[in-house]
């Protein structure tokens, strides 16, 4: 009988890993520390200790390699890890590519994507505080759907304001918040004073992550049973994805085998850090300098490829702590696009300052291309990709393509962060010629960098 080719690298249940990988331990220089917005001084614990559980506050400064995983917390992770590596052969035949292409599906948890790697650890944190209910941002509905699954699973309560536009672009999310015992509004909301002022200024606003982020920290210091919860961006939640990272090298060394390039995309760089960082300690360390590590995102909101490295806030009304990182302005507000995850002003600190550092580089897509690329991929490969992750599905075909060009037999993986079944009237739009291309406005950088404070 012919020996069939390995479509999936799978793992054991017993293989998810016992601990997160911290990459603050690998750093050649110390992440510059997040100053309050107010004194413009360094935080400590205490500041943070008003909206989040002291267990989260010490891993987002840790400086230990490795942080052990609760047993409670893997044994929800069960549920839907390991996840598998894919090889996508039919696209390889498709491009005609002598590349290797491979993704790592995280489309196969109960919400559907990555996020819920962090919103377990995250309610499971809050529970043991003895906290009763989270308040939370979502832009594309992953994050809220995904905290929404994992406070029903410790019993607490969670409200998530959603950014207006995917609100209007995606009932199905909001029902699946709904049914798993969330509270969802369209932010802005007339329930805070920051979605109240935004509202005044623009009553017609579409919404932005940065002013939802607002919403619900407000939310939160104003709630004594309440906490914030964030799904991108912090220390903390970049490291809860490490298990990506983790269980992908695992899985390669399973096949004895070691990418070439590595990329996937970025909206506060949660996803694509968590499946990076474990590489790119192999970089760090010197032992891979030729490892390519790239980032994908929006030309609507380019963060990395157009924004300034500074301290911005993380939201739009300025309550929270200064970050480090690179932005477009905390008043940027992006167009509409259908990646309403990949909307954000900033990036995960740790993340931009590796990539200043040049241990990653960047690129910027078009949303129509984007779409483009992951209809290839569901023809080929049967995957409806969510608009995310479809940036990462457009830059591994790109680099397909160059290893066709140049006849190199790369191996390249992307990180896959979720499924796009609740994003079809997107797919629709673009099926039917209706989906726009936004460019970063010109002359946005000026103006928003003129609203930042001075440090
Ligand atoms: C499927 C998916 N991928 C990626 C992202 C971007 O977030 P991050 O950069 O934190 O992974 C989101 C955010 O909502 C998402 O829903």
């Amino acid at each position: 009988m012919r020996k069939m080719k390995k479509t999936k690298i799978t793992l054991d249940e017993n293989e998810i890993p016992k601990k997160w990988y911290n990459i603050q331990a690998d750093l050649k220089t110390p992440l510059d520390p997040p100053l309050n917005p107010q004194t413009k001084k360094p935080i400590g614990p205490a500041d943070l200790s008003a909206i989040f559980p002291m267990e989260l506050i010490k891993q987002e400064v840790s400086q230990e390699r490795y942080i052990p995983i609760p047993n409670e917390i893997r044994e929800i992770y069960r549920i839907w890890r390991p996840t598998p590596l894919y090889r996508a052969r039919k696209l390889e035949k498709l491009l005609k590519t002598p590349a290797q292409i491979y993704y790592k599906w995280e489309g196969v948890s109960p919400p559907g994507s990555h996020k819920p790697n962090s919103a377990v650890a995250q309610a499971y944190y809050n529970m043991k505080a003895g906290i009763e209910r989270l308040a939370t941002e979502t832009g594309a509905g992953q994050w809220g759907s995904s905290l929404a699954f994992a406070t029903k699973l410790f019993n607490l309560k969670c409200r998530v304001y959603m950014v207006k536009c995917s609100y209007e672009q995606k009932p199905y999310r909001r029902i699946l918040m709904e049914n798993w015992g969330a509270e969802v509004y369209p932010s802005p909301t007339k329930l805070t004073k920051s979605g109240k002022a935004i509202l005044k200024k623009d009553p017609n606003t579409s919404g932005s992550l940065g002013i939802a982020i607002s919403e619900a920290v407000e939310d939160a210091a104003t709630h004594d049973n309440t906490n914030y919860s964030l799904g991108s961006v912090l220390n903390h939640v970049v490291l809860h994805q490490t298990i990506i990272g983790l269980e992908l090298k695992k899985q390669f060394e399973l096949i004895d085998k070691y990418p070439d390039i590595i990329c996937g995309c970025v909206g506060g760089g949660s996803n694509f850090s968590g499946a990076c960082f474990p590489f790119v300690r192999d970089k760090i360390l010197g032992n891979k300098p030729n490892l390519k590590i790239v980032s994908v995102e929006p030309l609507a909101c380019p963060t990395l490829t157009k924004g300034e490295y500074r301290y911005d806030f993380g939201d739009s009304i300025g309550l929270t702590p200064l970050l480090k990182m690179y932005t477009l302005g905390h008043n940027f507000v992006p167009a509409a696009i259908h990646a309403g995850g990949l909307r954000y002003h900033g990036d995960s600190p740790l993340l931009c300052k590796l990539t200043k550092e040049g241990y990653l580089e960047a690129v910027a897509y078009y949303q129509k291309e984007v779409f483009e690329a992951a209809r290839l991929f569901a023809k080929t490969e049967g995957f409806i990709v969510a608009p995310e992750a479809a940036h990462a599905v457009k830059a591994a075909i790109d680099f397909a393509n160059m290893c066709k060009r140049k006849k190199e037999k790369k191996i390249i993986v992307f990180a896959n962060s979720g499924h796009g079944y609740f994003d079809l009237s997107a797919y629709d739009a673009f099926n039917n010629k209706k989906l726009m291309d936004y460019n970063h406005p010109n002359g946005a950088i000026k103006k928003a960098m003129k609203e930042l404070p001075v440090i």
